[in-house]
């Protein structure tokens, strides 16, 4: 009988997992029969935009957390695809920090070339895991949200990419149910042109934050402030950009200020964060971690200490993405594959666990955590056959990115950096950002 897989998500980290077990076919390896759940209707994970807020049209909590006008944060160089680049994709070489759309027809370049789409039961959601001591397998209960139906299936393992930027948090500050006007999450934002002319009050100081205030910006917002908890971004904003101290409470229109200061806004968007949520799995199985580079309990960053046969992708803060869940995919097969031994020891596991806590925590700066997320990604690219390619090249593109935020961070976009898979350079875009309000995959190719 063939080893059973259970994949839980259809973004970039579940599809890495998809392309690992093709390639491994494609090289004439027999592989396990892997099944993946989606429960939106096509793939991409957060990547998939919608219009749709809150629930969906089954009832389902939206997954997507992106917004129209969305452009990488960082360069495209960092996350980069070994197997399949850029250039290979589109033709050519492209600017370095596409808009979602062109992000989107990247992603899938990749898969639809695998032909491994119909490895994906869409619109399908995981209700609930379940281990069987018994019989050492799992039990996967479905629920098919076309049908209406719910089934369970067994596995012998469960891939956990469900994601961990989409269920979000949402704290409470005095005085928000008297405010007389929005209060949104992030994860609710959709279109910057809501916000044309207003005063938005922002919470949060990381790239939520940084990000959605620069399209309100860039799409006309009158002023932004933005209040931080512990330390501002410190970046040389426009002259409507101001950083405050964190948030004390609100009126019906203005918000107060730990330093005493009070501004009149018209709009309040918490960029306050995520939680890793996993409604589907039991206590015994559940993944519990805060949002580092090193997560709880997660042998390799992957294996789940406390039972070895379930693996989680992408759970970890994100320097390095699609290469990182690719090095990740990739590790994972092969430990399915018996290509890898996994220790039986958990004492051996949890000791793996501290060691990475450590690393991560004896860095100082982002400088550092670019290094110590590098490096993660060599260890796990050295054990399997996924391409090798220049990370540390990936590092210097993440320093020189940083260095153009600080020198203005409304133009860093407009620069361009190397590929470390084909070595060509990126060519600058023909339009900078803050001009570039139409940003489809038509205009963002004009190069
Ligand atoms: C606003 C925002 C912008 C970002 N921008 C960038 C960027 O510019 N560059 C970058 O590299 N990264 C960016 N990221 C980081 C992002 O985390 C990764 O790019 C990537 O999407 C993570 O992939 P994933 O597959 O791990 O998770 P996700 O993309 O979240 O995909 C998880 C998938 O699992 C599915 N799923 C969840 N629960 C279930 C269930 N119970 N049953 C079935 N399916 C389920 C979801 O529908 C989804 O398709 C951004 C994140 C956010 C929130
Ligand atoms: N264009 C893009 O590509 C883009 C845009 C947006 C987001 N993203 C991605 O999305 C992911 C998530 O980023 P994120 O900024 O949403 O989350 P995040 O990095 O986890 O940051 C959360 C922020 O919320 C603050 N916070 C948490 N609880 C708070 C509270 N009770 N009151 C006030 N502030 C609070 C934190 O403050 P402290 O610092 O004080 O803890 C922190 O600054 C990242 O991977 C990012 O790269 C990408």
């Amino acid at each position: 009988m063939k080893k059973r897989v259970a994949v839980i998500g259809a973004g970039p980290s579940g599809l890495a997992q998809l392309r690992a077990f093709q390639s491994a076919k494609a090289k004439g390896a027999e592989i396990p029969e892997v099944v993946c759940f989606e429960k939106q209707s096509d793939w991409g994970g957060l990547w998939n935009y919608t219009w749709r807020t809150g629930l969906d049209e089954f009832g389902e909590p939206v997954h997507c957390s992106m917004y129209r006008y969305l452009w990488t944060n960082g360069p495209k160089e960092g996350l980069e695809f070994a197997d399949y680049s850029f250039e290979e994709h589109f033709g050519k070489q492209i600017a370095s920090y596409p808009p979602r759309a062109v992000m989107v027809d990247y992603i899938e370049g990749r898969v639809k070339k695998a032909g491994v789409r119909d490895w994906i039961r869409f619109c399908t959601t995981i209700r609930m895991v379940k281990y069987n001591e018994a019989k050492g397998n799992f039990t996967v209960t479905a629920h098919d949200l076309k049908a209406d139906r719910m089934y369970d299936e067994e596995f012998d393992h469960v891939i956990v990419a469900s994601g961990h930027f989409s269920v979000p948090n949402v704290p409470e500050y005095p005085g928000f149910d008297k405010f007389n006007g929005r209060v949104l999450h992030a994860h609710d934002f959709r279109d910057a042109r809501e916000f044309k002319g207003k005063d938005l009050l922002l919470l949060g100081s990381s790239y939520s934050a940084e990000d959605i205030g620069s399209q309100c910006w860039k799409y006309g917002a009158k002023s932004i402030t933005v209040a931080y908890r512990n330390a501002p971004m410190g970046f040389d904003w426009p002259d409507n950009w101001k950083e405050v101290p964190a948030l004390e409470r609100v009126d019906e229109d203005t918000a107060y200020f730990k330093d005493g200061t009070s501004k009149k806004v018209d709009a309040i968007i918490l960029c306050t964060g995520y939680k890793h949520h996993f409604p589907f799995l039991p206590d015994d199985l559940r993944l519990k971690t805060a949002n580092r580079l090193a997560a709880n309990d997660l042998y390799k960053g992957v294996v789940y200490v406390h039972n070895p046969k379930m693996f989680y992708l992408g759970m970890q803060d994100q320097w390095f993405t699609f290469n990182m869940f690719d090095a990740q995919a990739w590790w994972v097969r092969d430990a399915i594959m018996g290509r890898i031994a996994v220790p039986t020891d958990k004492k051996a596991m949890l000791n793996d666990v501290a060691d990475r806590v450590a690393g991560e925590d004896a860095g100082q700066d982002a400088h550092d955590a670019i290094h110590y997320q590098g490096d993660y990604v060599k260890e796990l690219i050295a054990e399997t056959d996924y391409p090798s390619f220049n990370v540390d090249g990936a590092c210097e593109a993440f320093f020189e990115w940083k260095d153009h935020k600080k020198k203005d961070i409304m133009a860093f976009r407009n620069h361009a950096y190397k590929s470390v898979i084909t070595g060509t350079m990126a060519p600058i875009h023909h339009t900078p950002w803050k001009d570039a309000l139409e940003d489809s995959l038509e205009s963002y190719l004009k190069n």
